[in-house]
């Protein structure tokens, strides 16, 4: 499956039940878990944290950490659990990673990330890909950015996504380091140009379908060779689910499983609901990223706060009194 749709990784976002709701609302997108330590994978409760439904594939595993020798275990282990892509985050600028010496700080190691990076394709039969930034803090030089590019490329990356802004390390708090940078897709483009033979996924800001569809260049549906590969989003995933089916509709032509209306997936969601209920999972836990899918709605706050209070899919349908269920 290509790169074209992606949804973000997203710490306490992502999870796998937000991946399965994902999944029904975009079936050819590609989806990726929240940052998981190399350590974490090594030293943690690797089944829990690594588990996920099969129905959500393809799941891309993001990785985090600077060790060589550790990301190339955890991919490996990645790669025996199912996942498709394992990733290699060089973008989060959260101090607490920072100071881990990986995330963002690791654009100023490039030759590292090529270990790293090396390693991991060593080490697992799956695609390997770098999630990274433009560059670091005031730091507006191209030229950087394709340095960075050109070092990873050498030790066997093809795919690179890139959230274009650059990231400060030092005062900005991670909320504030995906809105004060200002975003720069024509870095990404310019890569695609440099670097033809690789695939870029662009990705920052992107909340509409027309933003997507500019940034691809998509004329109709026609895809120009030298147009980036992908578009990836964050936010706008969570609190507008829905621009999944959208995006859809517009990128693919193998979409005839696509929901009509936002009601049409809730008895999906209640079969996956009640399988987590069963196995002892709280209500809220499993529903806290299905809050926004009736977003513009007539009763999408009486949906939310009763999903909030622990109530069923279908229960809160009900009490919305959104459309019957067809059939
Ligand atoms: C709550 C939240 C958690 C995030 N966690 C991660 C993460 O674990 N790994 C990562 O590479 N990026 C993470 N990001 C950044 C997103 O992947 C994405 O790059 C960023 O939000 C920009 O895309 P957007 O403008 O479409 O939201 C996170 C973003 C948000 C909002």
């Amino acid at each position: 499956m290509s790169h074209l749709l992606c949804v973000a990784p997203m710490m306490d976002v992502t999870d796998r039940h937000c991946r399965f709701f994902h999944r029904l609302l975009a079936p050819n997108s590609r989806l990726y878990t929240e940052m998981i330590t190399a350590n974490a994978v090594l030293k943690g409760n690797t089944a829990k944290l690594l588990e996920f439904d099969s129905r959500e594939s393809p799941v891309a595993l993001q990785l985090g950490g600077s060790d060589p020798k550790l990301l190339a275990i955890a991919s490996r282990i990645g790669s025996e659990m199912g996942y498709e892509e394992i990733n290699l985050n060089c973008g989060c600028p959260s101090k607490r990673v920072v100071s881990g010496n990986f995330g963002a700080s690791l654009m100023q190691s490039p030759n590292l990330v090529a270990d790293c990076v090396k390693s991991m394709i060593d080490s697992s039969a799956n695609l390997v890909t770098v999630k990274h930034r433009l560059a670091i803090d005031e730091n507006e030089d191209y030229g950087f950015t394709h340095k960075f590019v050109q070092t990873v490329e050498s030790a066997g990356c093809r795919v690179f996504i890139v959230h274009a802004r650059n990231a400060f390390l030092g005062g900005l708090s991670p909320k504030k380091n995906r809105v004060v940078p200002p975003v720069k897709m024509h870095y990404v483009k310019q890569l695609k140009k440099d670097f033809p033979n690789c695939s870029f996924i662009a990705n920052g800001g992107l909340s509409s379908v027309g933003k997507c569809m500019d940034v691809l260049n998509l004329k109709g549906s026609i895809k120009k060779s030298e147009s980036i590969d992908g578009v990836m989003l964050g936010r706008e995933a969570i609190s507008n689910p829905w621009i999944l089916v959208e995006l859809e509709k517009v990128l693919f032509s193998s979409n005839s499983n696509l929901p009509s209306y936002p009601g049409s997936i809730v008895e999906n969601l209640q079969r996956y609901f009640e399988t987590q209920v069963n196995v002892g999972l709280k209500p809220t836990q499993i529903t806290r990223n299905w809050l926004h899918l009736f977003k513009n709605y007539r009763g999408s706050k009486i949906w939310r706060h009763s999903l909030t209070s622990g109530m069923s899919p279908v229960e809160a349908y009900k009490k919305a009194n959104f459309l019957p269920f067809a059939g």
